[in-house]
């Protein structure tokens, strides 16, 4: 797969990169790059940019010298941080608290990607940890969580796992169908209203973000949804997905 950037309008443009699976299939990877107000920028996850991708990355941000920051959104996507932050040496990385332990070579902030102090340092965007299952799950091929991230000026909805599309559903703009990660049930926690507190986050996320009609999922590519779409299509997946995970 050849790695793309999408310019998405309002200084968002999505990038989708390789990600070779098993040493077999390619499932692909996303980061974003995000231009702030103050004429800054800010990545949404790490990744090793090359050819194209690159030099045009590198012309938006004068050279990487404007690239402030780098939020490092999903626990268990470590492997591009080493090279990143060799690309951009002057950004301040942010991450999970199994970032550091996984890369200890990057000078990682203290303040945690989730924190609500990274929050507020970007007003322009919003965020959201899913509740009811695990950020981080002690049994590591659970990945079904992450810290979402919105940019309403371009209508951008950056999901890493937790949400999907399955490969099928890609190209009905109309009507795009959504999936949940299929390690959500795993990733609930041990309490007997987490899948209740799951799909409760999951609903308000649908009404807030509900203005979002790009879709950037780690794995599955961009999807663009009509006005509205997005909204009724994470109401759907959550209909049908809450009494099983209710049941746990
Ligand atoms: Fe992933």
């Amino acid at each position: 797969m050849t790695d793309e950037i999408y310019d998405l309008g309002a200084g968002f443009w999505s990038i989708r990169g390789s990600f070779i699976k098993n040493g077999i299939l390619d499932i692909g990877v996303q980061c974003a790059l995000i231009k702030l107000p103050s004429g800054r920028f800010i990545f949404l996850d790490s990744y090793t940019l090359k050819d194209d991708v690159h030099q045009q990355v590198m012309a938006l941000t004068n050279d990487g010298q404007d690239v402030e920051a780098v939020l490092n959104v999903h626990p268990f996507h470590t492997v591009h941080c080493a090279q990143m932050a060799k690309d951009f040496p002057q950004a301040t990385f942010y991450g999970s608290s199994r970032h550091p332990e996984q890369v200890p070579e990057v000078n990682w902030a203290d303040d945690l990607v989730e924190s609500d102090s990274v929050a507020a340092r970007y007003p322009e965007l919003k965020f959201s940890l899913p509740q009811g299952i695990h950020y981080i799950s002690p049994d590591e091929t659970v990945h079904a969580s992450s810290l979402l991230v919105y940019h309403p000026a371009s209508q951008s909805i950056y999901v890493d796992d937790t949400f999907e599309i399955p490969p099928s559903k890609r190209f009905n703009a109309v009507q795009p169908n959504l999936g949940l990660h299929p390690t959500t049930k795993k990733a609930l926690k041990d309490d007997a209203n987490a899948g209740k507190e799951y799909c409760d986050w999951a609903i308000e996320l649908a009404h807030e973000w509900r203005s979002g009609r790009h879709f950037c999922g780690a794995h599955s590519g961009l999807v663009v949804f009509e006005e509205g779409k997005f909204e009724a299509a994470l109401l759907l997946v959550i209909d049908s997905a809450r009494n099983e995970l209710e049941s746990k």
